[in-house]
């Protein structure tokens, strides 16, 4: 490969806050890298009116992987949906077609009294959550309109395909091979067609890999077992919506939001990493934010875009060092700031 180029796109809110640190890892390892920045979301809607401007959505094209912070901006929450900063990365999940979003949630030694979950059961957390990324109802039609009874009224159309649900089953199915080799796919079969759609279709991809364990859940009891027995999990797949929901809990079970990184596939390797947090509006500014997700992250896309998989190893050990030395921002309960996080991970790389 040629100097291979990274995207920064930092955002809103503590996107460029954990961004920077996440660089700083990358620029400490060494590598032959070239990176690029560009605005997104709510700084690029205030710069040029528009959340993914055309140069972005090409830079994000051109380079081979993509570092991305987060979006969102509470004054932007009253724009016509379409100029929102959360469209900017609705836009680029789909302009780039990176439909599978691998979100892993493990324990790191030390911060199982961060976790709201007694010790011993957030001690036992390895899981994966394999999220479908380019449908549901996300990206189904709606709309608003005044009914016949004149009330206003909203909808939004929840809809898979069989090819849609295939591809994601068949990553749900390689990752758990590659792990412990049990795979629960998470529906609403019991109420929802498009549910029992992708249950049916989990079940014929399941042919194809008699080594995996295949069970299924319904998305409620998959909530109430997250925090009952989580160690239970070893890889999830499902879709858009209760994969977003369920990650997002998984996160507070292994400490905070602040921990979880994640991968955004396509289906020819590269991708877009981001932490699955948001611009944290609250805390914007004021050098809180918990940068591990976003190196986490840095280190995901080290491993499955840029084929550096010894030294993403290097920064997760160095995560893990840094943690394991009693260094914490506050959501782990500590008082570290977000820069000095992000100099324990360097000092232990
Ligand atoms: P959020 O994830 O931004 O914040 C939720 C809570 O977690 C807040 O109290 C926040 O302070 C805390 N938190 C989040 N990340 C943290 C970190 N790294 N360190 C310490 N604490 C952290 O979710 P929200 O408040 O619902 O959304 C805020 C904005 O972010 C909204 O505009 C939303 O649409 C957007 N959002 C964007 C993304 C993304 O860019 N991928 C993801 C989620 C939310
Ligand atoms: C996430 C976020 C996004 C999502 C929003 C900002 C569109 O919550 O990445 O988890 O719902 O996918
Ligand atoms: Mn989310």
């Amino acid at each position: 490969m040629s100097t291979p180029l990274i995207a920064i796109l930092a955002g809103d809110g503590i996107g460029p806050e954990v961004t920077a640190e996440a660089r700083r890892v990358l620029d400490a390892l060494g590598l032959d890298l070239t990176f690029e920045e560009a605005l997104v979301g709510g700084a690029a809607y205030r710069a040029s009116g528009h959340p993914l401007p055309a140069a972005t959505l090409d830079l994000a094209r051109r380079a081979d992987a993509i570092l991305f912070g987060a979006v969102g901006d509470p004054a932007c929450d009253t724009l016509e949906r379409a100029l929102r900063p959360e469209q900017a990365i609705l836009g680029l999940r789909k302009e780039l077609r990176t439909f599978a979003n691998l979100r892993p949630a493990r324990i790191f030694e030390g911060l199982e009294d961060a976790s709201t979950l007694k010790p011993e059961v957030a001690r036992a957390i390895d899981l994966v959550i394999v999220r479908e990324l380019n449908g549901d109802v996300y990206f189904g039609e709606k709309g608003r309109r005044t009914n016949a009874a004149g009330l206003r009224e909203g909808h939004d159309l929840m809809r898979y395909d069989e090819d849609e649900v295939r591809r994601i089953a068949r990553v749900g199915f390689e990752t758990a091979a590659k792990r412990r080799g049990k795979l629960c796919s998470v529906d609403k079969a019991n109420v929802l067609e498009t549910s029992q759609l992708w249950r049916d279709v989990v079940i014929e991809v399941a042919a194809d890999y008699p080594t995996v364990e295949l069970t299924h859940m319904y998305v409620d009891n998959a909530a109430m077992q997250l925090v009952r027995n989580p160690g239970a999990f070893d890889t999830i797949v499902t879709g858009n919506l209760f994969g977003d929901i369920l990650s997002d809990q998984a996160s507070m079970c292994v400490g905070s939001i602040g921990m979880l990184p994640s991968a955004s596939m396509d289906a020819g390797g590269k991708g877009l990493y981001e932490p699955i947090h948001g611009s944290a509006p609250d805390i914007a500014g004021q050098g809180k934010a918990n940068p591990c997700a976003a190196i986490l992250s840095a280190a995901m896309m080290l491993r499955h875009s840029l084929g550096q998989a010894a030294a993403a190893d290097r920064v997760e050990a160095a995560v893990a060092a840094a943690l394991r030395a009693g260094v914490r921002t506050p959501d782990l309960g500590g008082d570290a700031s977000t820069r000095a996080m992000g100099d324990a991970v360097l000092a232990a790389l």
